[in-house]
């Protein structure tokens, strides 16, 4: 960790899978403690840049940065070690287990035994509709329950850098707010945060910053207040005529 250093760079990023290229030289930062909307349409290379972030698919060139690290090319548990965790798009929990089985087996691995009570307890006071479900396998959850639990399990131990990759996707309105609750606390713990959202407008409240993303490359970044009224057109790009 550099002293003043961003939590995350991500500096002139190109990424392709097999012959397609899904990143040009995408430049960014997110400051200790801040949020960062990545927003964009499908197939924009959000998700991508998220992988590319956490080590789950490689730089074809560019840097990435972790406090002042450059971590390019490792591995994503060794970048999962400086305090970055990834909830990945889609429901990444332990089908077969209890609710509290899957939480249990995260604080084990990342707390150690002394830590997991009080992981339990901040996970259920964050959102206690998993408190309610704890005794019940994973994967009879509601597909927003399911969501929670990715999130909780990525909470146990608080990260440096957070990256969620539309966590709100399909969540019922009130849990979206409970999502977006947790996500306002670990900011306010000193957790910074790269989302990348569906929700726009969700998002844009949380955020300091927002980086637009179209065809893979970055569009325009600045102040939500700034690049809200003009986000569609620089989401979507010049409409035709
Ligand atoms: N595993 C993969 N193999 C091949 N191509 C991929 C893969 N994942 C993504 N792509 C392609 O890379 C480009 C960027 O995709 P990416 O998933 O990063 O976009 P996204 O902005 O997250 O989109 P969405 O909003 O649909 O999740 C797209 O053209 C996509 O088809
Ligand atoms: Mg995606």
């Amino acid at each position: 960790m550099t002293a003043g250093a961003p939590a995350l760079d991500v500096d002139g990023l190109s990424a392709s899978y097999g012959h397609l290229r899904a990143l040009f030289d995408v430049s960014f930062s997110v400051d200790p403690g801040a949020a960062v909307a990545l927003v964009g349409a499908n197939g924009a290379g959000k998700s991508t840049v998220a992988r590319v972030v956490t080590g789950l698919v490689p730089a074809g060139a560019g840097r990435v940065r972790i406090g002042g690290t450059d971590v390019t090319g490792r591995h994503a548990w060794e970048i999962a070690r400086r305090g970055v965790t990834h909830v990945t798009e889609g429901r990444s929990v332990f089908s077969s287990l209890t609710v509290e089985e899957n939480l249990v087996l995260t604080f084990r691995a990342t707390l150690g035994r002394a830590g997991v009570g009080a992981a339990l307890e901040r996970s259920f006071a964050a959102f206690p509709r998993l408190g309610e479900r704890r005794g019940q396998s994973a994967g009879t959850l509601s597909g927003g329950e399911q969501r929670m639990l990715a999130l909780a399990r990525a909470l146990g131990s608080p990260p440096k850098l957070l990256v969620v990759d539309e966590l709100s996707f399909g969540l019922a309105p009130v849990v979206v707010e409970q999502v977006y609750a947790a996500l306002d606390r670990v900011r306010d713990e000193g957790c910074a945060l790269l989302l990348v959202e569906q929700h726009v407008d969700r998002a844009l409240r949380l955020a300091d910053r927002v980086v637009v993303l179209r065809k893979g490359r970055v569009v325009a970044d600045g102040p939500p207040a700034e690049l809200a009224p003009k986000l569609d057109e620089l989401v979507l790009g010049p409409g035709p005529g």
